[in-house]
């Protein structure tokens, strides 16, 4: 048995999580921002920054705790090293290699966007590589073949919006504020798709586009004035959420049908989305096993860095250095703290 410390700072959430064997979560605590931010409309770099500084250390002693371990029961430290905010990730990475040398355990850098796969992994113990995923996050919308442990490949993604950065910024025209994406899939529940149509983007091969999207919700709004509703604007949300939705299933079918996979995981922020987690079972139906991790796991957690880092890690026999020693000596080198890392 092996046990993972997970630390996750890259946004507006705080997380520190116990995971043992990269599988299965013995704590995983989670403190969001939204409050702190919420007057602002958007996430404040410098506050989060901060804030991540003065919740670490309680977050740890609860983690540690809720776990029912000691420090020195910890064999690897987890932390994200991007992609991010830069500040907000520094703060991680820097508690981490204080742990790591105050501990004298290994220290490992996690990709974020690799994590949001392997919430898939705390989701189904059984859940093994090969699989294509779709990642969909305020950042990112992109669909991925996992052949392997630590090994991804880019199959599509987004020429403009991700589909979470759509979903916030069509709930501010909504006049829904801050955070959009789970205001937006609210509101979008008592309206009518039908009622208010907009179009589906459409761009050909795997790749997607939303900011037309965006463009035709405005002139929308505009079009209506104060003639708006209340009844318009749920009916709005609803056709956006469906146009989003659709498209991206869209392309993770034309994925499963050009390369068939018995595994399928959708995750990220947005995959806590209703439509997309009813209409995703419907479009993958028993073409293959689809994973999508439960709420908690879909939006930022630091268990799936733990599993993230735990799984490609030499620990579990995968690829991925966990302690990098220095030429010559003992210590590890710094973890590098990426904001644009990609897959
Ligand atoms: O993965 P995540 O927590 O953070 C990033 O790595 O970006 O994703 C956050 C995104 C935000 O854009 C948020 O609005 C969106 O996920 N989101 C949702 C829902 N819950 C979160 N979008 C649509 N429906 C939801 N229920
Ligand atoms: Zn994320």
């Amino acid at each position: 048995m092996s046990l993972t410390l997970g630390i996750e700072t890259s946004c507006d959430e705080t997380s520190v999580a116990v995971v043992e064997d990269g599988r299965r979560i013995l704590s995983n605590l989670i403190h969001s921002q939204v409050e702190l931010h919420r007057d602002f409309g958007g996430v404040v770099p410098e506050l989060a920054a901060r804030d991540h500084l003065e919740r670490l250390p309680e977050l740890l002693d609860l983690a540690l705790e809720g776990a029912g371990v000691k420090p020195a029961d910890i064999d690897l430290i987890a932390v994200t090293r991007g992609p991010g905010l830069a500040g907000c990730l520094l703060v991680g990475v820097g508690v981490g290699e204080g742990l790591s040398s105050a501990w004298s355990t290994p220290l490992t850098g996690v990709n974020h966007l690799w994590g949001h796969i392997y919430a898939a992994m705390l989701t189904r113990p059984d859940l093994e590589p090969p699989l294509l995923g779709l990642v969909v996050s305020g950042a990112h919308s992109d669909l991925v073949r996992m052949p392997g442990h630590g090994r991804f490949e880019v199959i599509g993604r987004t020429r403009d919006d991700a589909a979470g950065e759509a979903f916030d910024k069509a709930a501010r025209m909504l006049g829904l504020g801050y955070p959009g994406g789970p205001a937006l899939d609210r509101l979008a529940r008592t309206g009518d798709a039908g009622r208010q149509p907009l179009p589906q983007p459409s761009l050909p091969g795997l790749e997607y586009s939303f900011s037309g999207l965006k463009t035709a919700l405005l002139y929308r709004l505009r079009d209506l004035g104060d003639r708006v509703t209340d009844r318009d604007r749920a009916d709005l949300a609803a056709s956006f959420e469906r146009s989003v939705v659709e498209s991206l299933l869209e392309k993770l079918d034309t994925a499963l049908n050009e390369v068939p996979y018995v595994e399928v995981v959708v995750s990220g922020g947005v995959a806590a989305n209703t439509l997309l987690r009813k209409r995703a079972a419907e479009v993958v139906g028993d073409r293959a096993r689809l994973t999508m991790p439960p709420l908690a796991l879909c939006t930022d957690n630091a268990a799936m860095i733990a599993a993230a880092g735990f799984l490609t890690s030499p620990l579990a026999g995968e690829v991925g250095p966990a302690r990098r020693a220095r030429p010559g000596g003992g210590e590890p080198l710094p973890i590098t703290v990426d904001p644009s890392l990609g897959w």
